[in-house]
């Protein structure tokens, strides 16, 4: 429509403006995705955005996603301002792991390395010796299992339970998941694959281990992008953020891309695969926030402080 034309056009210019990038997550709205493509910002998983944001040269960072993803950015780069199109988009995985009770189960359990999921506060960050992203987070913890350390995770106790499966490290699990991803069923995956019997499962860890059984790949959003890439299969069957489809679809012209079901009828339900916060940011309230700094990410200078380390030794780590 005219009207997002002509945001588009003031989005453009208030980027030039104010030496602004900005860095999208692939479940913001498609429009987000490629204004962000094609201002030279980026798209990517969180831990792209994260290193993408901390190397940019520009002294404004747009972050469109979800609120861990502007505070990691802030905790990277301090000097740079960090705006948000809405500071109101959270996570379920955050919400449910507040700072307090977080500390008391560290205090509880002093012998374990602290490992958390990127989708957290900076004051869990804080809290951690690790921080790990999807892409990274198997990785991480099959070399701290190596040296024999035991760990206490949190929050995602899908992510967490997957990694204890396939690193077989000893891990006390935080009991918390994405509403989006809990969503998709077993049944559901399988009653279409018994129409498309060739097609290949794409699973993002944070689904329940039922569904993860049933998939050839499980990665983070940008490993599931490349995976749809890399796989001989014409057909596709995704279970993450439907907003991964923009990206995929351009990365795969010539396949066929399904919707994992959330029910187990088969069915696909119209908003259950789709984060209510990620679909928070819009183009308005992204004009708005480079028009007049609102969404402005702050983070306490201690706590920015003790938070750095543990991503610091995420963006460090070698596989
Ligand atoms: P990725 O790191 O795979 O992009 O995941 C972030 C997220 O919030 C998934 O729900
Ligand atoms: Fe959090 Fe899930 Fe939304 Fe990702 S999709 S931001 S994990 S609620």
């Amino acid at each position: 429509p005219a009207e997002d034309e002509a945001r588009i056009d003031e989005i453009k210019r208030l980027l030039e403006e104010r030496n602004a990038v900005l860095v999208a997550h692939y479940y913001t709205d498609d429009a987000i995705q490629q204004l962000a493509e094609e201002t030279g910002g980026c798209v990517s998983d969180s831990l792209e955005m994260a290193r993408f944001g901390a190397r940019h040269e520009a002294s404004t960072l747009v972050v469109a996603g979800v609120r861990f993803m502007g505070e990691t950015a802030k905790i990277l780069s301090p000097e740079k301002r960090v705006l948000m199109p809405t500071l109101e988009a959270t996570c379920s995985l955050d919400i449910g792991c507040p700072a307090d009770e977080f500390a008391a189960f560290c205090d509880a359990h002093p012998d374990r390395t602290v490992v958390v999921y990127a989708n957290t506060s900076a004051a869990v960050k804080a809290r951690a010796d690790w921080v790990v992203t999807s892409s990274i987070a198997v990785d991480v913890i099959e070399h701290l299992h190596t040296r024999g350390e035991k760990i206490l995770w949190a929050p995602d106790k899908h992510l967490g339970g997957y990694i204890q499966k396939k690193t077989g490290a000893d891990m006390l699990l935080w009991d918390g998941a994405c509403i989006v991803h809990e969503e998709f069923k077993a049944k559901g995956v399988d009653d279409l694959r018994s129409i498309y019997p060739d097609a290949a499962v794409l699973v993002h860890p944070e689904s329940p281990a039922s569904v993860v059984e049933v998939a050839d790949v499980v990665g983070s959003t940008s490993q599931l992008i490349n995976a749809a890439r890399e796989l001989p299969q014409q057909e596709m069957i995704v279970a993450t953020d439907r907003g991964i489809f923009f990206k995929m679809q351009q990365a795969v012209p010539e396949k066929t891309l399904f919707e994992a079901p959330t029910a187990g009828n088969g069915a696909t339900c119209k908003s259950c695969a789709h984060c209510p916060w990620m679909a928070m940011n819009a183009l308005d309230n992204l004009a708005g926030a480079l028009r007049d700094h609102s969404g402005e990410i702050f983070v306490d200078a201690e706590l920015r402080r003790r938070a750095l380390k543990p991503l610091e030794r995420m963006l460090n780590f070698k596989r």
